[in-house]
This record gives structure tokens, C-alpha cells and sequence, in this order.
């Protein structure tokens, strides 16, 4: 959800701002806006749609300054209007403020305001939080910016990430969080402040992150962190892993494409440095578990969201069938309120590509508030999530521009089937199994370099079946959770109905939605359970239904299906990362035939930070 930056140094803040605002564009926004502080005066810009509209209206914006703010905007309080983008001014103008997250107590402070002589121009909660900073000024004007800013945030009930500037403190920028993030990029001379460090990393690698409560003074040359009771807080700076080519297209025509493509040395990363000498294991330096501590592990829990939740029920099949630990998968969002009972010995793992969703970082808080381990797997370093937990596995997928997620979910269950190596040979798996294990692991990228040879076929067979309406993804096992993260990806990506079943529940209902007008797509590269998929194929065959399906050998396959794709046959471990890339095409391609921004899909935000 929408975005923050901010820019205090020597340059003209205007371009910096725009780009900032451009690289956040992923996460989804409605409006943008930004506002600089020239000749001692702060001037606002803001625009309805995209970031391009903001640019363009930029040229003859004829304000300059070294000291600025911007924002997109993802409306909750006041409809997307160019009046309720951000940056607000308060009355008189001498502050603006951009702000991400619910003001939830901002009617009683609005009418609290409006008693004292202050006019509101917009809708949103937002302005009252500006004008609340201008009234605690006037009633004790003092010199300490940030003071004047913590004073206000104590009566505010809500979320909030935030960045204030001044015509009256023009040296700083202010900017404090709860529970929606916010960073500091470290420049020379210079500071960039943003909710994303997509928007910093081309300026520098070093950056703090704010931790909820947390309240800073950003000079060009410095800057103090807080907390709101004005405690001094201990400044962890963090290196981005993230390389500058992350954010350009390079040549693609669309950050999914290049990321799908990217997944050979995305795994590659994955992986890299976590082997054993013997050959026989895995190891993460991020897992603080001795051996004996791993050992003493007989119940895994993990909880996710979205991609993350295929990922993580993937990582049960493989954990339980190598390790035999037996592992629960919970929608994050539902594990928070649930109170689950918990099995003695549990060790708790969230996963999230951004390290922000807010429901599994409130499952993990509700994990930790019951006493357990919770152990991360993300691809954000430093990021809140990261942070949260007691120790983790970074994905080191690098950046993932498209808001559907490919080549992460790919990283997530390649570090999990390596967990599952990890786990079982702790127990039971022999030295001999472990080796063909690794091997395995170690043959992804180049079988994975494979199975991006097939992107034409599934070209055309999306030309093929772009149109149809109702699609079925079915898969037995392990590749069950493959066809969820299949239909997930048509969902979110062709805007079309798609949903998923372990394949011989088709018989107990779903099997009513076959017609002519239903695609089927199976994930059938399991040789040992081929004749039974077959049966199933049959049976959707004979209801009239269009097959498509994944395989290894299409010598049965052919003479049934409507459409085979043929992928090599791989170790169990690995199968289900190999699978899924013929489904992320497809999706890729259904979605650009339907005419979809296959990039920034509709409705949908790459970090859900908001409940
Ligand atoms: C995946 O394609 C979606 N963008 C979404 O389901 C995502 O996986 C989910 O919001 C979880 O995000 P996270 O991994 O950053 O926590
Ligand atoms: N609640 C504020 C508004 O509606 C901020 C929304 C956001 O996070 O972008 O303007």
C-alpha cells in the first residue's frame, strides 16, 4: 500500500522525489503528490492516477528546493480526488505532512480543531494530523521540531507512517512509524526517507529502519531517532542486497517476465553458501537452533499470506515427508485471532517475500506473546518482519518489482525443501539420500533453464484458452499447493475465476463446473501417480472439459489431453519448483492476451500493510 519519500541534501529535491515515488509504484496508489520548501515557502504538486501524471505536471511546476516530501496514496478517509492527495498543508502552511495508514480517532480531533479556528480542505484523516502539529506549536512554540511532533502523536490512535516538513524548521524532516515502515537512506550529505527501499537504493545501501514508536529528526548531515517518550534507541544500520539492475527491465517487456526468467540464478542465490562440506546437508547461517535444539523440534508451525501460505504448505509435504516432523500451515490472518492450541516443542516459522504483511507479523507477535521461537523466511533484510523474529533465512531472491510474486515464491519453497534436507538429516535420512538430495538442489538452475525454454508453447496454448472463464488447477501431493499458487497467479494476474483442488477431490463436487467451457490444467509430473491422474483426466475429458497438462513423458498424456507440456522428471524434492514455472507463464500470458497490467494488477498492493 502506497508509499513515502522524502529528500534533504544539497541536490534539487523535485527529480529525486519523482523517481522515489516512481519505484514504489509496484506497491499500488491511487493519487500522488509531492511538496518542496523553496525561498523559506513550502509548495505543493499533486495529481489523480499514476506517478507519470505527477511528472509531467512537474515541468511546470516551477518551485525548487533541497528539502522535500512525497507520497502515493492508497485512499482510506476521502475519495481519490487531487484535494485528498497527499502532502497536506495545515491552515497558515506551516507544515506538510505525508502519511500512510488510519488516523482512527481523527473525527473527535477534527471537531476538536475546527473549534479552534483551523479549516480542513480535504476528506482525508491525514490533515488533521498536520494541523494537530501546527496547534501544539502555537499553543507551546519551542525549537525542538521533533517534540512538537511527538507531542501530537501521543493522541493519535490509529497507524502511521509519516514524514513533516517546515517553513519554520527548514533544516529537518520529521518522521516517525507505527506499524506501517519507514527508513532512513544514508547519503553523503544527503538522507532519503521511504516506506520502501526500492526508492533509496540507487542513491545508497546503507539504511535504518524505524521500529514502531519511533520518532526522527533527519538533517542533511545526521540524524537522531526517539522514541515518543523520548528514550534513545540503539541504531542498527543495515546493506541492502539488492542490486540497481533489480529495478530496470532490461529489455523485458514486463518486471514479471524478467522475473520469471531470473529464477535460474535466483535459486542459485537461494542456495548459495548453505550446503555442507560432506555433501549430504544443507545450513543456514540465520537458524540460531544448535543440532540438538532442531532435534528436540517435534512440531513445526508456519503461517503466511497468499503465495507465502503456498509456499509454506509446500514446505509440509517435503518437511513431512523427508524430516517426518509433522508440520501445520495457518493463514496468518486467521492464526492471529485464533487462538490455537499449541503442541509442546513448537518451532514457529513466518515467511513473507516483503517483510511487512501486517497479518504475519501480528501471528508472529501472537506466537512470540505465547512463548515460542518464530523464525522468518523473507527477502527484505532489515525488514519489520526480520526484524521481529528470533532469527531467520533471508530469500536473497533480490528485489520483486511485479506485485504477483514468481521468482520469490520460487526462492521460498527451494530455502524450505533445503529445510526439509536439513531437518531429516538431523533424524533419520541417510548420507547416501542426502547426497541425491543435494545433487538435486544443486541441478535446479539449469533444469529451471530448461523449463524456460517452454514460454512460447505456453504462448500459444494462453492464445488458445485466453478466453475461457472457469479454470481448474488440480494437482495430488506436493503438487497440490502448486496448482493453488497456479490459480492464484491466473486470479491475480488475468482477473479471471480460477481455483484449485488435490485432484481426486474433483470427484466429491467441483467435478459439477465441468462443461465445454472449462479448462483444466493438471500438474501430473508425479510417474508413480500418473495412471490415477489419468483416471481423473478421463473423467473431465468425457464431461467435455479442456485439458491441459504439465507431464514428464507425454507418451499416455498425448492421446487424451488437449494440450501436454512436457517437463524433465526430478527428484521429489525439487519437483514442485520445477512445476510451477509453466503456470506462472501461462498466467503471465493469459493476462497480457486479456489486456491486464500484469504488473500492477488491479486492486491489489505488493506489501498488504493495512488489516
Ligand atoms: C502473491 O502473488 C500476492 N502478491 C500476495 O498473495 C502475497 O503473496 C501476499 O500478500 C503475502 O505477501 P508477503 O510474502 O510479502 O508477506
Ligand atoms: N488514510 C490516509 C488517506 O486516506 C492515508 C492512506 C494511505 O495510507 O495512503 O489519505
Amino acid at each position: 500500500m502506497c508509499g513515502i519519500v522524502g529528500y534533504i541534501g544539497q541536490k534539487e529535491a523535485n527529480g529525486i522525489l519523482i523517481d522515489g515515488l516512481k519505484r514504489m509504484e509496484y506497491r499500488g496508489y491511487d493519487s500522488a503528490g509531492i511538496a518542496v520548501l523553496d525561498k523559506g515557502n513550502i509548495f505543493s504538486l499533486k495529481r489523480v492516477g499514476k506517478v507519470a501524471e505527477l511528472a509531467r505536471a512537474q515541468i511546470n511546476f516551477s518551485y525548487r528546493g533541497s528539502i522535500g516530501i512525497g507520497h502515493t496514496r492508497w485512499a482510506t478517509h476521502g475519495n481519490v480526488s487531487e484535494c485528498n492527495a497527499h502532502p497536506h498543508l495545515s491552515t497558515g502552511g506551516n507544515f506538510a505532512i505525508v502519511h500512510n495508514g488510519i488516523v482512527e480517532n481523527y473525527a473527535q480531533i477534527k471537531a476538536f480543531l475546527i473549534e479552534k479556528n483551523y479549516t480542513f480542505h480535504s476528506d482525508t484523516d491525514t490533515e488533521v494530523l498536520v494541523n494537530l502539529i501546527d496547534y501544539h506549536y502555537q499553543k507551546a512554540p519551542c525549537s525542538y521540531f521533533a517534540e512538537i511532533v511527538r507531542k501530537t502523536l501521543l493522541h493519535i490512535k490509529g497507524t502511521y507512517g509519516i514524514a513533516v516538513m517546515s517553513e519554520i524548521f527548514a533544516n529537518e524532516i520529521v518522521i516517525a512509524r507505527k506499524s506501517s515502515p519507514l527508513l532512513i537512506g544514508l547519503g553523503e550529505g544527503e538522507n532519503i526517507i521511504a516506506s520502501d527501499a526500492a526508492a533509496v537504493a540507487r542513491y545508497t545501501k546503507r539504511v535504518v529502519y524505524l521500529n514502531d514508536g519511533e520518532v526522527a529528526s533527519v538533517r542533511s548531515d545526521n540524524f537522531l531517532i526517539t522514541t515518543l517518550h523520548e528514550n534513545t534507541v540503539d541504531v542498527v544500520c543495515h546493506e541492502l542486497d539488492w542490486e540497481i539492475h533489480d529495478m530496470d527491465l532490461e529489455g523485458y517487456p514486463h518486471y514479471m517476465l524478467k522475473e520469471i526468467f531470473e529464477q535460474p540464478s535466483v535459486i542459485e542465490n537461494a542456495m548459495r553458501g548453505r550446503f555442507t562440506t560432506d555433501g549430504c546437508s544443507t545450513k543456514f547461517g540465520g537458524i540460531s537452533l544448535t543440532p540438538q535444539e532442531l532435534r528436540a523440534v517435534d512440531h513445526l508451525l508456519f503461517c503466511a499470506c497468499g503465495s507465502a501460505y503456498h509456499a509454506c504448505l509446500e514446505g509440509k509435504y517435503l518437511i513431512e515427508k523427508y524430516a517426518r516432523i509433522p508440520v501445520d500451515v495457518e493463514h496468518a490472518s486467521e492464526f492471529r485471532y485464533r487462538n490455537a492450541p499449541f503442541q509442546r516443542n513448537t518451532l514457529v516459522f513466518v515467511v513473507s517475500q516483503s517483510g511487512e504483511t501486517i497479518d504475519t507479523l501480528a501471528a508472529l507477535h501472537e506466537a512470540k506473546r505465547r512463548g515460542y521461537t518464530v523464525l522468518g523466511i523473507t527477502n527484505v533484510v532489515g525488514s519489520t518482519i526480520a526484524r521481529a523474529t528470533d532469527a531467520g533465512i533471508y530469500q536473497h531472491a533480490g528485489l520483486e518489482m511485479g506485485v504477483a510474486s514468481t521468482k520469490a515464491f520460487a526462492s521460498q519453497i527451494t530455502i524450505l525443501s533445503m529445510l526439509a534436507l536439513l531437518l531429516a538429516r538431523i533424524r533419520d535420512m541417510d548420507t547416501v539420500v542426502g547426497v541425491q538430495y543435494v545433487q538435486a538442489l544443486k541441478s535446479l538452475p539449469v533444469i529451471i533453464g530448461e523449463v524456460l525454454k517452454l514460454s512460447n508453447s505456453i504462448q500459444l496454448i494462453a492464445k488458445k484458452y485466453h478466453n475461457y472463464k472457469r479454470f481448474l488447477f488440480l494437482g495430488r501431493q506436493a503438487m497440490y499447493p502448486v496448482a493453488l499458487e497456479g490459480a492464484l497467479k491466473l486470479k491475480e494476474i488475468a482477473y479471471v475465476h480460477a481455483e484449485a483442488f488435490p485432484t481426486a477431490e474433483m470427484k466429491h463436487g467441483p467435478i459439477a463446473l465441468v462443461s465445454e467451457g472449462t479448462v483444466c490444467l493438471f500438474i501430473a509430473t508425479q510417474n508413480e501417480l500418473l495412471d490415477k491422474t489419468m483416471n481423473n483426466i478421463q473423467e473431465i475429458k468425457a464431461r467435455g472439459g479442456k485439458i491441459i497438462a504439465i507431464v514428464n513423458n507425454n507418451c499416455i498424456a498425448r492421446e487424451v489431453c488437449d494440450e501436454v507440456l512436457t517437463i524433465p522428471e526430478v527428484h521429489s524434492g525439487i519437483n514442485p519448483i520445477v512445476s510451477i514455472i509453466p503456470l506462472q507463464f501461462f498466467a503471465y500470458y493469459v493476462g497480457i492476451l486479456r489486456g491486464c497490467d500484469v504488473d500492477r494488477p488491479r486492486n491489489l498492493a505488493k506489501s498488504v500493510t493495512v488489516e
